[in-house]
């Protein structure tokens, strides 16, 4: 039986994967060089995930994908030589994973677990790497915890958990970001009655994303707790007019220079955010 926060998640993604076209993943991961290049340099999502060469990583590895999502991430990393697996609480991800699977020869095809991660069967130490793209931040504090606890049983001794999610370390900067007009995508606070009704069907729950948060969090399940700040400067291309070059050419600057920062100026301005666990515990 989901909870109210899984319900209103399952909901709102059955929605958006059904509209989503397996063309898009095709061609990306036909293209793979050129869209990870493009990718990684100009798209937070994709920075972060693959910051410290994860591209590498990959070949060979079994990996989990927690929240797949519409698997774009999930079908990189099977083309990239990984054994994959993936689950999201919407059933549509595992339609999207089997047109995938049809329409494309991976060397391992890729594999979905259905519904609540929490329930699967899996033995111990499964996977040398888990990942989740803008995932824990969907779960409830207390559902997360479960979640770290099942990723370090499932976690071979060397294995790593690599999260990207959002970083809400300077409350000013996360005040402004809600007042700042994001036309199409969210009401501002500026208009209170309509942002409170689309609060009440975003599937984001009202907990903290703070890095000392996931930090904390990582440690009763982890011996080894990094946490990487991502798009201090990069988070201001929404000043920038959308989808013209000069959005896209900011970011990459972004990203290129914000690594010279000092580490305190980055973690308070950061947006999101690399996080990886290591030395799972034993349970
Ligand atoms: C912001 S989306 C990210 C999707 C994808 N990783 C990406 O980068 O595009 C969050 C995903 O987490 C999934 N999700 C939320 N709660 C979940 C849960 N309890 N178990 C599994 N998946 C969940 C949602 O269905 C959604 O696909």
């Amino acid at each position: 039986m989901e909870n109210l926060n899984q319900q209103k998640n399952k909901e709102h993604y059955e929605k958006v994967y059904s509209r989503y076209s397996i063309r898009n993943i095709l061609w990306k991961i036909n293209h793979l060089d050129f869209f990870l290049d493009t990718a990684i340099k100009t798209e937070t999502s994709w920075h972060g995930l693959y910051m410290h060469d994860f591209t590498t990583k990959l070949k060979g590895k079994k990996v989990m994908e927690l929240g797949c999502g519409d698997c774009t991430n999930a079908a990189v990393m099977a083309q990239l030589g990984a054994e994959v697996w993936a689950n999201d609480i919407a059933d549509t991800s595992g339609k999207i994973i089997e047109e995938v699977n049809n329409a494309q020869e991976f060397e391992n095809s890729i594999h979905f677990i259905a519904g609540d991660f929490l329930r699967n069967e899996l033995p111990d130490q499964s996977f040398d790497i888990i990942v989740g793209k803008a995932f824990l931040h969907h779960l409830e504090v207390e559902e997360e915890r479960l979640f770290l606890k099942e990723c370090a049983r499932l976690l071979k001794p060397k294995g790593e958990a690599r999260f990207f999610e959002p970083a809400v370390n300077n409350r000013l900067l996360d005040e402004l970001r809600w007042y700042t007009p994001l036309p199409g995508r969210r009401p501002s606070k500026w208009t209170p009655k309509k942002f409170r009704e689309w609060k009440k069907q975003d599937p984001h729950p009202d907990r903290s994303f703070s890095s000392g948060h996931f930090e904390k969090a990582g440690t009763e399940f982890f011996g080894k707790v990094e946490t990487y700040p991502v798009g201090s400067l990069e988070r201001f291309h929404q000043l920038l007019p959308a989808r013209k070059p000069i959005n896209n050419k900011y970011r990459q600057w972004a990203f290129r220079n914000e690594k010279y920062l000092p580490y305190f100026i980055n973690r308070s301005f950061a947006r999101s955010q690399l996080i990886i666990y290591r030395e799972p515990k034993e349970w």
